[in-house]
């Protein structure tokens, strides 16, 4: 696990270079890291195509990478699909998976050639009485199952927005039949950190039991959901584990019906989450009668998993590694409630003292914002050894772009 708490470099390079070279706060993905977790993918499971999550980190020279390394995308938005475009990536390879979007969303998707996921009745209807057979879906299934780290990153449930409910089977049925739907695959996404593989051996049995019935589909996509460790001895998804059941369904159908389908993942945590770190700086300790406060130069616009989902980030001070221990709140600079950390042990914490924040690849940068008109960090890939500049901090004229003063 790269994001060992131990962990002072990346690629021989030190956190405290990169602080110095590039400023804080910072954010820093160590190229190593993904590529490592795209061969534990391919060596877990036959014949596996990933496409890769583009919402967790969506910087282009990370598309880019996940190019180089034979991975494809999946992406919820028009503008995420422009950009993976950008990056290279060809539109079959590019998986359009949006939810509650204009019907117009779907129209663009398919002028621009990418792999159509649905996920519900209306949209299936108006597909089919728009394009019949002659382009290709998918359809996203939502499997009744409650699955997932907490409840806000849960999308499989009965209560939950996304997908076909696998209760309207028949109502499928009846539109792929009515309009001779192209059926190329089957999808299913139950939420995020699922550890439990029995999770997503009951999703096989709902998908392998619809694909006998569609003989056009082609594959099944089980979504992404998979969890690393945020601490040692933190749970994971045994990858290795879920990939030979999942790999031995596949073998079985095929057995079974003599046709051989694909496996899709779409992972977005797994492959970037340990990759990235937040490099931020103490401004201030601040002891209190009940409290010693450790605030730095970043918040909640930076990396808002702590305040959105109460997500737990390894926290270390690199800048005083053999410091006696002590509790403290890491917190940071907007006007709310921004806790990074609550009642944490680390390292004595000095002002001035460089912080790395773990786990910062996955929803980091990418669900960043400019609250408190602040400027979101920069972006920095570890790559062949070297540190590159993927993205500059915000400056005011970014701040400024797009507004108007009707008063000038
Ligand atoms: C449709 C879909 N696929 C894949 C993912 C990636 O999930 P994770 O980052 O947990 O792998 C998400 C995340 O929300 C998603 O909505």
């Amino acid at each position: 696990m790269s994001s060992h708490p131990s962990i002072t470099s990346l690629q021989g390079i030190s956190f405290e270079t990169l602080a110095r070279e590039f400023d804080t706060p910072l954010y820093v993905y160590d190229a190593e890291t993904i590529s490592r977790q795209i061969q534990r993918l391919r060596a877990s499971f036959e014949n596996i195509r990933i496409k890769y999550a583009a919402k967790a980190l969506t910087n282009r020279s990370i598309l880019r990478f996940m190019k180089l390394q034979g991975v494809g995308v999946d992406v919820v938005s028009i503008q995420e699909a422009q950009l993976a475009l950008l990056a290279g990536h060809l539109p079959a390879d590019i998986m359009f998976t949006p939810n509650c979007v204009d019907f117009e969303e779907i129209v663009q998707g398919v002028e621009l050639g990418l792999t159509m996921n649905l996920d519900n009745l209306p949209v299936l209807e108006k597909f089919g009485a728009r394009y019949g057979g002659d382009v290709p879906c998918v359809i996203r299934l939502n499997p009744d199952i409650l699955a997932g780290g907490n409840y806000k990153i849960s999308t499989g449930h009965s209560q939950s927005k996304f997908g076909i409910s696998v209760h309207s089977l028949d109502e499928i049925r009846t539109l792929v039949s009515r309009y001779q739907l192209n059926l190329e695959g089957l999808h299913i996404h139950t939420g995020s950190e699922i550890t439990d593989i029995d999770v997503f051996m009951k999703m096989a049995d709902i998908l392998f039991g619809l694909a006998k019935e569609f003989s056009s589909v082609r594959y099944l996509d089980f979504g992404g959901g998979l969890k690393v460790a945020y601490q040692p001895g933190d749970g994971a998804t045994d990858v290795a584990e879920l990939g030979r059941r999942l790999s031995m369904a596949f073998r079985d159908f095929k057995d079974r019906e003599s046709r051989e389908l694909q496996l899709w993942m779409e992972p977005g945590k797994f492959l970037v989450s340990d990759a990235g770190f937040l490099l931020v700086r103490t401004n201030v300790v601040k002891v209190t009668p009940k409290a010693t406060f450790v605030g730095v130069n970043s918040g909640l616009n930076h990396l808002i998993r702590p305040m959105m989902y109460d997500a737990y980030h390894t926290i270390t001070n690199v800048s005083n590694p053999l410091g006696p221990k002590k509790n403290y709140w890491v917190v940071g600079n907007v006007c709310e409630t921004d806790t990074f950390a609550a009642d944490r042990e680390l390292t004595e914490v000095r002002e001035g003292d460089l912080l790395i924040i773990h786990n910062a690849g996955a929803y980091g940068y990418s669900m960043a914002s400019n609250y408190n008109s602040r400027f979101r960090p920069a972006e920095v890939l570890i790559i062949d050894g070297q540190a590159r500049l993927i993205r500059q901090r915000d400056t005011l004229d970014q701040l400024l772009a797009g507004q108007i003063d009707i008063f000038q």
